[in-house]
């Protein structure tokens, strides 16, 4: 049976019959024991080795709990192959095995606070009984951002990175060395040489994912479900140089194996994602979790979260409480509620995109999905609809994640009926009547004056990462084009001043001044730098982050006119020397430069005005926004140095800390401002010698005085 069906049927079985007492007949509860088995290992092989799933992770712990309470109920059934016997997770091939320092535990989850109420309960009972913790029982916890990544071992020997392994089954993983020492902020070398075993999460940030599924979907390849599928499916590459344009980060947050276990890993120069917030009882803990202000903190970082860790603060405690077979009992998971739900695809749009490219895209029966109503969502392809086996009247499983673009996880076969209907790639443009050809998974409109991609163009290169005109919205574009007032990109900047003025006061509440503000909008978008222009014209490949780094790369080559630029940018020897960029990139780029029409249109541009200046755009990985700070305490130097220095590096400094605030320098005696960055949960740095970790620029003060001992807080993040 196909696992989707096979799950749907148990889940069915589970919902009637709660209470495992109730199945009296006991082949059937054979049967379902090993159904049940069989599926959650088809689970365990989608998650782990394909980098996929079908499930939710609540349905897949339901039906693993259930699993459970049969074997709790009738322990002469368990059978070795149970997933409840072993570790689970499984290894795939390609890569060399290799075992782990210790066996890596998961974390049990919680969901809600009765969960987490009875959690604290058990760990009471237990430190109770102990008769060694004789002290004061209260237990302090910790909670941390729950990483939605990879899980991987880094094995330090003498301080260099000597190996990095998969989880795999939690005893043996996968030797993924070569590739993980092309993350860019996993240290090769420690600050000290010592031997040490840390255990963290491979990650992809979400812009890099966007930018990825945006080039797999121009590529016809199926864009990956979320970050986590796309960080295992880049790690398991087997061309590291590939990896390497993956742009992955990583964050370690336990000790695997060092004589210390409260080493603070920071200090060692290991990245720790500094966020957490420490909570005197499970209520607190309970508060925390269920406190949106937190989930929201987290949905603005660049890096997906799916939940909390709680931990419990205390070394001596946890020892105390130590394990079960699989699970540490002074940890467990908090994850935050379900972002999948299912709906109805009710019928098919195909709109033009802006490289000719046909997309389906769904109507759905209107869902709610965290907080956000969900009425379309992407089809992507021909080869999606079919991989996904997907119908008009199907019911699917949609996923969301924080503001991401929602995405149709599968389809649920046991709810289709016999009403539904093929989804039919069209033969004529939906826009222009033109002739479709298909291609590469794809359906292109071959008609090159269609409407539609033209309005498609135009929205691109006016909006906000690009050439920033704002007033040139949807309807401006459908009016400009449908009545011939702009044909191309360069007629954005000839369009007649009394053809604006006719066009806008067709719109409410725009007036003289309003339109002579927009005649200066369009003159100021002149001046943009050349990154956004090149990302503006929509050469296939080159999104906001590959025309950053090609701008970057070519400052070192000083361009002084566009036929400079030009030349640079169909030099296939410099092209290669861009960070990230790809063959497909390439010959896009020598494609589009090299043709003379588009040549044309560049010269004209720079005929009316246009600067093309070549900055490096001040572009970082994890600084993209610089970020805001404030300051407090004493320091080596006066705090008016550093604030100087680092406003000079695009920082930008609150006077007082404020909830928008997001990093907190403390020096020392600090006073009331540090309790505030606490209050609003701000990430702190405390020390100078932490502060000159973070920001290496202000060792340009530094000087002998300057020699403290590094103080970490890691209460900072939510409290
Ligand atoms: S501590 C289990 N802290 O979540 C041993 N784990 O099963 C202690 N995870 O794959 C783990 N964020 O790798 C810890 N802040 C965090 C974490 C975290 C994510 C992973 C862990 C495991 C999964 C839970």
């Amino acid at each position: 049976m196909i696992l989707s069906q096979q799950t749907k049927t148990i889940q069915w079985f589970i919902q009637s019959h709660q209470n495992v007492s109730s199945i009296s007949d006991s082949d059937e509860l054979h049967k379902l024991y090993t159904d049940l088995i069989d599926c959650l290992v088809d689970h365990n092989h989608l998650y782990y080795v394909e980098s996929t799933s079908i499930i939710s992770d609540k349905e897949y712990d339901d039906l693993f709990s259930y699993l459970k309470k049969i074997e709790e109920l009738h322990p002469e059934i368990i059978s070795s192959n149970s997933p409840t016997q072993g570790l689970i997770g499984q290894v795939s091939e390609g890569f060399l095995q290799a075992k782990h320092t210790v066996k890596l535990a998961s974390l049990e989850n919680t969901y809600n606070a009765e969960d987490l109420n009875d959690r604290g309960d058990r760990l009471k009972k237990i430190l109770e009984k102990d008769t060694e913790w004789t002290e004061n029982k209260d237990i302090y916890y910790t909670i941390e951002p729950k990483f939605d990544g990879l899980s991987v071992e880094l094995i330090y020997k003498k301080g260099r990175l000597d190996q990095a392994i998969t989880r795999g089954d939690g005893r043996v993983g996968e030797d993924i060395t070569t590739n993980v020492k092309t993350i860019k902020n996993i240290p090769q070398k420690l600050k000290h040489p010592i031997d040490i075993a840390v255990r963290g999460e491979i990650m992809m940030p979400k812009s890099v994912w966007k930018e990825l599924n945006k080039e797999r979907e121009e590529d016809g390849e199926i864009p990956f479900a979320n970050t986590r599928n796309a960080t295992s499916g880049s790690i398991k590459l087997l061309d590291s140089k590939e990896v390497a344009k993956r742009k992955l980060a990583c964050f370690v947050y336990d000790v695997l194996q060092y004589s210390d276990e409260t080493i603070n890993l920071e200090s060692l120069w290991l990245p720790v994602f500094l966020r957490s917030k420490e909570c005197s009882s499970i209520q607190e803990v309970i508060n925390a979790c269920l406190d949106s202000t937190i989930k929201q903190q987290l949905e603005s970082e660049d890096f997906d979260f799916d939940g909390l860790v709680i931990k419990v603060k205390d070394q001596l405690q946890r020892d105390i409480l130590g394990a079960t077979d699989h699970h540490p009992r002074w940890a467990v998971a908090y994850k935050f509620p379900a972002q999948l739900a299912s709906t109805k695809i009710i019928s098919v749009d195909f709109q033009v995109g802006r490289t000719w490219i046909i997309t389906p895209v769904g109507n759905l029966e209107p869902i709610e999905l965290s907080g956000v109503t969900i009425k379309r969502v992407s089809l992507h392809n021909f080869d999606f609809i079919q991989s996904k086996d997907l119908h008009i009247g199907d019911y699917v499983w949609i996923q969301r994640s924080g503001e991401v673009i929602p995405y149709i996880v599968g389809v649920i076969k046991e709810r289709r009926t016999e009403e539904v209907q093929d989804i039919q790639m069209p033969s004529k443009c939906p826009s222009c009547l033109g002739k479709v050809v298909n291609q590469d998974m794809h359906y292109y409109c071959t008609n090159p004056v269609c409407p539609a991609k033209l309005k498609e163009q135009i929205l691109h290169f006016v909006s906000k990462n690009c050439m920033d005109i704002q007033w040139i919205w949807e309807s401006i574009v459908d009016i400009l084009v449908e009545q011939n007032i702009v044909k191309s990109i360069i007629d954005i900047y000839s369009i007649p001043e009394h053809t604006t003025q006719i066009l806008l006061r067709k719109f409410p509440g725009i007036g003289d001044k309003k339109i002579s503000e927009i005649a200066n909008e369009i003159e100021e978008s002149k001046h943009q730098p050349l990154r956004r222009l090149l990302n503006g014209l929509g050469i296939p490949h080159v999104g906001k982050k590959m025309a950053q780094d090609i701008v970057q790369a070519m400052v070192s080559q000083q361009p002084v006119c566009l036929e400079d630029i030009l030349y640079i940018l169909t030099d296939r020897d410099f092209l290669i020397t861009v960070y990230g960029i790809g063959d497909k990139t390439l010959d896009a780029l020598v494609d589009y430069f090299s043709d003379q029409q588009n040549r044309e249109m560049l010269m004209h541009l720079r005929d009316i005005g246009m600067k093309f200046t070549v900055d490096a755009g001040g572009y970082d990985l994890f600084k993209e926004k610089k970020e805001t700070f404030s300051i407090t305490g004493s320091f080596p130097f006066p705090r008016e140095e550093i604030v100087a220095i680092l406003e000079k590096e695009g920082y930008i400094f609150h006077d007082n800390p404020t909830k928008s605030t997001q990093l907190m320098l403390i020096g020392e005696k600090a006073g009331s401002k540090k309790e505030k960055a606490q209050e609003f949960w701000l990430t702190i740095y405390e020390g100078w010698e932490t502060l000159t970790q973070r920001f290496p620029v202000l060792t340009t003060l530094k000087s002998d005085s300057a020699s403290q001992q590094p103080k970490i807080t890691q209460t900072s993040l939510f409290g």
